[in-house]
């Protein structure tokens, strides 16, 4: 083969190496994954809240990587009326457009809650009714879930009506005051009246960590699911912070069943998680949460929906929250440059976990072997030829590979198996860079 011949074939092989590689690395995409796990039975959806002004590139991630969507902002009263009567559903209608248009989900947050409420809310039940009607009418049928009532429990599970000590936290609920607890199962028959496709979700905070508000919610809702309130699940905010542990995982999964046991689905509604620190091990750290996290999620059928509360870790609240308690470092998934962090990953790798569990996939074991191998036969089976290029490809974008050698892999010996290294087995492969020693 004449030498332009060669390096005409190196190009081709490179471009269909890496277009490879993008194609591999879109199908496995949080969606895509997600897809595949609906197709093996197990019903799930990822998503994120999306700010009203979703800019040309984060618009791009959250078309590319979710199933569903949340306005961050955009469905709650304050946005939608300032003033009572008068009704703004610009920034709700963009999204549900976005939605429809790329075949995705709406999870609509939220009728009721006790903060960032416009002074004309006064916590009555006709208040309540009218708003509820009005908003519920005019999202009918658009919306996969509502976010009903949000936060309505103190945190050591009282209900929410007058405030405890001077903890935000603990702050008071007009519709409390007003109508005691009972304003509660009025908001869902209420909404389950106006959209009764919808599923009808209670949402809260600090529910996975704190066993008092867990318990205290959980009471009610049990009491609820007995007397047949309509309603469907409970989300979980999951605003949490670095030092929540493995064992706050497992504690969250037993959670999780004892809604399932009393009929109710479950969701995280708004995840961020924030990292310890920004260097690479801290947001490994977060990454490992975020792994647990999703796995324990997964583990139980009746777990429907896993969202992250924004894309770019620099557009979250907690970065510079009202209260100094909510704030958090870098708590998203993706980091200011929209690039993917460990948490992403932690995401995907619980996700590609459970289709390998469900497709019944024994993950063989390699063979061990004590021979020396050339450095660049990655798959040991005595040639260095383009399957030991692709095997390198496959797992730098962390798709399962069997008989896969790293140590014969990195074959410029800089310590990292990586794309270069595929690419320098395909020129060798054309005769284009000699044999490989370290
Ligand atoms: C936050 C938004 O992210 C902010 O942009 C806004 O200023 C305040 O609300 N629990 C909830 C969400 O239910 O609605 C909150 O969202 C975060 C805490």
């Amino acid at each position: 083969m004449g030498k332009k011949r060669k390096v005409i074939s190196v190009i081709v092989l490179a471009v269909l190496l890496l277009g490879g590689l993008s194609v591999t690395a879109s199908a496995q995409s949080l969606k895509s994954l997600s897809k595949q796990l609906r197709d093996l039975g197990r019903e799930f959806y990822i998503g994120a809240a999306v700010p009203s002004n979703l800019g040309g590139s984060d618009q791009n991630i959250v078309t590319t990587e979710f199933d569903i969507m949340t306005c961050e902002n955009d469905m709650k009263i304050g946005t939608i009326s300032p003033n009572r009567g008068q009704y703004n559903y610009s920034g709700g209608d963009r999204v549900v457009n976005l939605a429809r248009q790329n075949n995705m989900l709406v999870h609509g947050h939220a009728f009721v809650w006790h903060k960032y409420n416009p002074g004309w809310v006064d916590g009555t039940k006709s208040m309540m009714e009218e708003y509820i009607t009005a908003v519920g009418n005019h999202f009918k049928g658009q919306i996969w879930g509502w976010d009903v009532v949000n936060e309505a429990f103190h945190r050591d599970g009282t209900f929410r009506i007058n405030a405890i000590g001077s903890n935000g936290q603990d702050g008071a609920s007009v519709f409390g005051q007003r109508q005691g607890k009972q304003y509660i199962e009025d908001a869902f028959k209420i909404a389950h009246r106006v959209d009764p496709n919808a599923r009808l979700i209670y949402n809260d905070y600090s529910i996975s960590t704190l066993d008092a508000k867990f318990n205290g919610m959980y009471t009610a809702m049990k009491d609820y699911m007995q007397r047949g309130i309509p309603i469907t699940g409970v989300g979980f905010q999951m605003h949490l912070n670095p030092d929540f542990t493995e064992a706050m995982a497992r504690s969250f999964g037993e959670k999780l069943q004892k809604l399932a046991d009393i009929g109710l689905e479950s969701y995280i509604t708004e995840m961020d998680g924030g990292a310890p620190n920004t260097s690479t091990s801290g947001l490994e750290a977060q990454g490992d949460i975020y792994y647990w996290i999703t796995k324990v999620a997964l583990d139980q059928p009746m777990f429907k929906v896993l969202q992250v509360w924004g894309i770019r870790d620099s557009q979250n609240w907690r970065i510079n929250p009202d209260a100094p308690e909510d704030k958090a470092v870098a708590p998203l998934i993706f980091n200011d440059n929209g690039q993917k962090k460990p948490a992403y990953y932690g995401i995907q790798r619980a996700m590609q976990e459970k289709i390998e569990e469900l497709s019944e996939t024994p993950t063989p074991t390699p063979v061990p072997t004590a021979e020396p191998f050339d450095l660049g036969d990655c798959n040991h089976d005595n040639a260095i030829n383009i399957v030991d290029a692709l095997l390198i490809a496959q797992n730098y974008v962390s798709l399962p590979v069997q008989n896969f050698y790293q140590e014969s892999a990195d074959v410029n010996c800089n310590g990292a198996v990586d794309i270069v290294d595929a690419l320098l087995i395909a020129q060798y492969y054309v005769n284009l860079v000699p044999a490989f020693q370290c």
